[in-house]
């Protein structure tokens, strides 16, 4: 029985080539019909046949599938290579998929060949050992694991060209042509989520997030693998894609065609909105690659300067200046990001005019939350863990716990049933793990820490399964596996992609590891579906609080320091 199940599941997650003979349909003169079928022993998303004759033969012509290389039709060839047409490369498992071709023979004698069935469908992509501390505590869930897992989902989404060392075998070089109008590099970056746009500002605010949470639990991250330089791509970049026409194709960054527009900022069309967060970005990456590679961090931070003198000479808006962006990422206000870019600037160079930019800046009072567009609560706690020092503990403190006061159970942010603190409907997971990064931040500077990190545990346990599932894509019971995810829902190249993967009744043929989906609606709610945008999609912004949060709890197992028991509400 054991081995019985063993062996079908090996059958299962092996993608094996299947040899056929070909059955010859007819035979006359030199002409010849021919036929390869295969009963498919499981679902797949994609295909190519290999075909190897045994005798030369020539003109080779069939209307089922593509030629990968077109036959030169004058020579005698002995191989043959196709794949699935687009729109014919998902079929069910049980289904014969039959290719029938015409040819001529070269020699006398009656052909024969093989056809090899290779499965496109699935990259089998393999996770690197963890490595956990040792006497690291043990915890509900492994947040070691998780951390892992949302490092590889950024290495996912990587634009451009793609290191040696990539991880996600279905991934390859793409958007290699990204430019400016002056022909700049613009290459590398990431994915903004289920998409293919690279959209600067929320990938900059993730940046210094994940940044942040680097900073401050290093050790966290010594034991999961090292994070990605990544802030490299900022030098570089500015945004790439257009919204409107990325969002009317259904198709992997390897495959794209279309044209790609870019768009930039400058003295006379500012934006010292993405300006700024850019700054903060680069800042906050100086301080984490100053000890590994000084160099580098020298020049983050010449840029960060740079980007900050700008930003303060043109305060503005970036979605009056690049149109495209105003329907997907436009900042309601650019206030918070003078006073945040300021403050990163201050921790980076310990100059004061800095410190003194970012107190004029501040902005008093609770914080409807923490987000790409919104960061005053993240304002709030570095200018009082600065002030701390100088034993100035009042007005920030107060704000902390105004905060923190509406956003746990009794406050004004609405909890679902199973105690989510509810704040909207898209992406509701990732609001809720922004907000427990920071309570684990003020936690240890101090504040109520105790009551804040139960608080973040339970939070971000609920994306990890309390509520019976996960919502992380490959981890846990019962994870998601039908993201709104372009690049996980293709095969392998050659096979080609397009909407009737999108329409796929099977699962995504890659497992994206490690990406948070937008999580429930208002009753905890939740369907795994591909064209649930709103609740399934993923996106680096949702990784990026979340990831810095889970850090944060594999820093408290590291010292022994987790809470034990947490409730779900109160
Ligand atoms: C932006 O926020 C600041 C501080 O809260 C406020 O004074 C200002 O009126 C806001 N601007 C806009 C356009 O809402």
């Amino acid at each position: 029985m054991l081995s019985a199940i063993i062996l079908a599941l090996v059958a299962n997650s092996l993608a094996q080539n299947v040899d056929v003979k070909m059955k010859l349909l007819q035979h006359w003169d030199n002409n010849f019909e021919g036929q390869f079928c295969y009963t498919l022993t499981h679902h797949i998303v994609g295909w190519e046949v290999i075909i190897k004759f045994d005798q030369p033969i020539k003109h080779i012509q069939q209307w089922e599938a593509d030629w990968i290389e077109q036959p030169d039709d004058t020579k005698c060839i002995t191989e043959a290579k196709l794949v699935n047409k687009n729109y014919k490369g998902v079929h069910d498992k049980g289904e014969q998929l039959c290719l029938k071709f015409m040819a001529n023979t070269c020699g006398s004698g009656e052909p024969s060949a093989t056809g090899t069935l290779v499965d496109l469908t699935n990259d089998h992509q393999t996770l690197p050992p963890l490595n956990v501390k040792p006497g690291a505590q043990k915890s509900k869930y492994n947040y070691a694991d998780v951390l892992m897992k949302s490092i590889l989902f950024y290495e996912a989404q990587r634009s451009g060209k793609l290191p040696a060392n990539n991880r996600i075998p279905r991934r390859g070089d793409s958007a290699l042509n990204d430019k400016g109008s002056n022909g700049e590099d613009l290459t590398g970056g990431w994915y903004d989520a289920g998409d293919n746009v690279k959209f600067n500002f929320p990938m900059a605010w993730s940046t210094t997030v994940l940044t942040w949470g680097l900073i401050q639990w290093k050790d966290a991250y010594e034991n999961a693998g090292e994070l990605d330089k990544i802030t490299l791509w900022l030098i570089l970049h500015w945004r790439v894609g257009d919204g409107g026409i990325d969002h009317g194709s259904w198709t992997s960054p390897e495959r794209m065609t279309g044209n790609r527009p870019s768009f930039k900022i400058d003295a006379s069309s500012p934006g010292s909105d993405v300006a700024m967060e850019t700054a903060a970005a680069m800042a906050a990456g100086s301080i984490a690659f100053q000890t590994k590679d000084s160099a580098y961090s020298a020049t983050l931070l010449t840029h960060a300067k740079q980007l900050y003198t700008f930003a303060k000479a043109h305060p503005s808006y970036y979605s009056n200046s690049v149109n495209a962006a105003a329907a997907y990422y436009k900042s309601e206000n650019i206030t918070d990001e003078n006073s945040w870019g300021a403050i990163w600037l201050y921790k980076a160079t310990s100059d004061k005019k800095y410190l003194a930019d970012a107190e004029a800046a501040h902005i008093p009072g609770e914080s409807w939350g923490f987000s790409w567009d919104e960061k005053i609560f993240r304002i709030i706690l570095l200018e009082y863990n600065l002030k701390k020092k100088s034993n100035d503990k009042g007005v920030y403190l107060q704000d902390i716990k105004a905060t923190m006061k509406a956003w746990m159970p009794g406050g004004s942010v609405p909890y679902t049933p199973k105690c989510l603190a509810f704040r909207l409907q898209w992406g509701a997971l990732r609001y809720a793990s922004n907000a427990a990064f920071l309570a684990l931040v003020a936690a240890d500077l101090g504040v109520n820490p105790d009551i804040y990190r139960k608080w973040a545990i339970s939070q971000i346990n609920y994306a990890l399964g309390d509520t019976g599932r996960s919502f992380v894509i490959g981890f846990g019971v019962n994870p998601p596996k039908n993201p709104h995810h372009r690049g996980s829902s293709f095969p392998m190249i050659p096979a080609p992609c397009g909407w009737e993967e999108q329409q796929n009744k099977g699962p995504n043929p890659h497992t994206l590891y490690g990406a948070l989906v937008g999580g429930p609606g208002s009753s905890d709610d939740y369907v795994d579906q591909r064209n649930d945008y709103i609740h399934n999609e993923v996106a680096c912004d949702y990784n990026a609080g979340f990831q810095s949060a889970v850090a944060g709890l594999q820093h408290l197992a590291n010292g022994q320091k987790l809470p034990t028991s947490y409730k779900t509400c109160s």
